[in-house]
């Protein structure tokens, strides 16, 4: 088989559910990914393109409509991201918002300007026209979500404006070549009726078919690796989350007994998660799981390291080389027949990688355990890599995976070696562990496990004095850290009651050796970020 080159290729070609739906092309504004998450939201399929993608690119998508996005230039920029002005002339429904707007304004013959008064944040809309097909029937004044330095002065001819704030013209449009235009983003919640301005384009404008389902998605996906995989068999790593999960499942769905999965335990892993996890994945999904302990491996090559960025590169080396060599033993074994690697990458991890110029700017410092190994002679597949993460929980639902994994909190590939700071100790890794099962022991007793994004314990390597007994002790502190966030990008800590800190201190104190102090995490993110390393 091919090599890394391989990696590429798009495993599944377009699927009937996605022809037909919106292309967002991208500015590199900071809610693109929104746009098209509230696009999908209403059963309509959502592509992210660059703005700079050939017409005939975007054509192979048959769109219903094309939105085009915000972004943080100024069309007058020297460098501001433009797309191909072809798009004008498709004869297909468009939709500027902010940046977009601004775009479509110059590009018709308009006047953009800086404006004497930026908006950011809330403002209020002013209805001028209760015939607009955007807002048919809405009330004459709405609270939006504005974020803009520029603004359009005077619009291209054939436009109407429809709204105005006290500043500037905040939406207008064309019916006739079917082009509208929002200086506000429909797509943030803090708009008021967002979600039905986005409705009337995508069903009063474009007519677009509700055809992107679940059910869809799972049909034609589990044919199409059927297809593309034939008689030969996959392989698959499994990490313990949801998207590797719900990937395996799926593609065991398709492949049945010719699909194998390595679980790689680092011994960096929650308490008791290596044999619950695989007890799970063997008897609840019925999946074929290679369990491999590499524990010695990892802790040996850890051994005298603490700065951060050594361990996480030792570990990502690490695991590798442990999922390398168990593949090429099962390829021996089974006489080369092994020709597919499973992935769960998800959507927007290929956006950040074709996005060119004009790409949401996305900061990203982490890959997931599993980095393929370039040389590795396996063709690709990555069933997720349309979805975005609600839609993979989504599908994991539909195929009946347990409640347990679908709500899972995410978990660090370089695992708790990136919550025990400083040098890595067989002692200290326990010590971390059991503090840390009390901590989401007890996030779970409050009820409060599903309502937060991540709720972990950190291991200090800073000693005080306590008292116990009669003696003194002189032992580690541990950090609580419980966020609440929607995609980790951000994040705040969680204003816990007081009665549940105190009883995750108390216990920890008094069920973990060598635990004299616990301290309670209040930084959000940023500056911050969620783990200690
Ligand atoms: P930070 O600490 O950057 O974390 O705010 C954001 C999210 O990413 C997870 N995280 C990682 N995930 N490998 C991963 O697979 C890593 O090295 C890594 N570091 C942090 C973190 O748990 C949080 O959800």
């Amino acid at each position: 088989m091919g090599g890394a080159a391989q990696g590429m290729e798009k495993t599944v070609g377009k699927m009937k559910a996605e022809l037909g739906g919106i292309v967002v092309l991208d500015f590199g504004g900071q809610y693109t990914q929104l746009i098209a998450r509230r696009v999908r939201e209403q059963q309509v399929f959502s592509a992210i393109l660059p703005c700079t993608t050939a017409l005939e690119e975007i054509r192979k998508l048959e769109p219903a409509g094309i939105i085009l996005s915000g972004g943080p230039s100024s069309v007058y920029d020297q460098d501001a991201p433009r797309c191909d002005p072809g798009v004008l002339a498709m004869g297909i429904p468009l939709l500027g918002i902010c940046y977009g707007m601004q775009w479509l304004a110059k590009n018709l013959g308009g006047k953009v300007v800086p404006a004497e008064r930026r908006e950011y944040g809330p403002a209020q809309l002013r209805l001028e026209h209760s015939e607009s097909h955007l807002f048919g029937n809405f009330p004459e004044n709405l609270k939006i979500w504005s974020s803009h330095g520029d603004h359009v002065h005077a619009l291209p001819e054939g436009f109407q404006a429809t709204g105005k704030t006290a500043n500037a013209i905040a939406s207008a449009e064309d019916t006739k070549r079917r082009i509208y235009t929002v200086q506000f983003h429909p797509e943030v919640k803090h708009t008021e009726r967002g979600t039905e301005i986005l409705k009337n384009f995508l069903f009063k404008v474009c007519k677009a078919e509700r055809k992107w389902s679940g059910a869809a998605f799972l049909e034609e996906t589990v044919e199409a690796i059927r297809l593309k995989v034939g008689t030969h068999h996959a392989i698959c790593g499994l990490s313990g989350g949801v998207d590797s999960t719900v990937a395996a499942v799926l593609v065991h769905r398709a492949l049945g007994a010719r699909l194998t999965n390595i679980f790689v335990n680092t011994g960096l892993l929650r308490k008791n998660e290596f044999e619950h996890t695989l007890e799970m994945y063997r008897e609840r999904l019925g999946l074929h799981v290679v369990g491999v302990d590499a524990t010695e491996r990892f802790l040996e090559k850890l051994k005298g390291v603490s700065d951060p960025e050594r361990k996480r590169k030792i570990i990502g080396n690490e695991f590798i080389e442990v999922f390398a060599a168990e593949a090429e033993r099962l390829q021996r074994e089974q006489a080369g027949d092994i020709a597919f690697l499973v992935q769960g990458t998800l959507y927007p991890d290929v956006i950040e990688s074709v996005s060119v110029k004009g790409p949401s700017a996305t900061i990203k410092t982490h890959h997931n355990v599993g980095g393929l190994p370039e040389t590795m002679p396996f063709h690709l597949i990555e069933p997720l890599r349309d979805l975005f993460k609600d839609e993979v929980r989504s599908i994991g639902k539909d195929l009946g995976l347990p409640e347990e994994i679908l709500v899972k909190h995410p978990f660090p590939g370089p695992g708790l070696a990136v919550r025990l700071l400083g040098e890595i100790t067989r002692n200290e890794l326990s010590t971390l562990r059991e503090a840390d099962a009390i901590v989401v022991e007890e996030i779970r007793r409050a009820g409060l496990y599903e309502k937060v994004w991540q709720a972990f314990a950190v291991l200090l390597p800073v000693r005080s004095v306590g008292v116990m007994g009669d003696g003194r002790t002189y032992g580690l502190t541990v950090a609580v850290r419980v966020v609440e966030s929607e995609d980790a990008m951000t994040a705040d800590w969680v204003r816990l009651p007081g009665e549940v800190l105190e009883r995750m201190s108390t216990r920890i104190v008094n069920e973990v050796p060598g635990v004299t102090r616990v301290v309670y995490d209040v930084s959000s993110k940023p500056p911050s970020t969620i783990e200690w390393e």
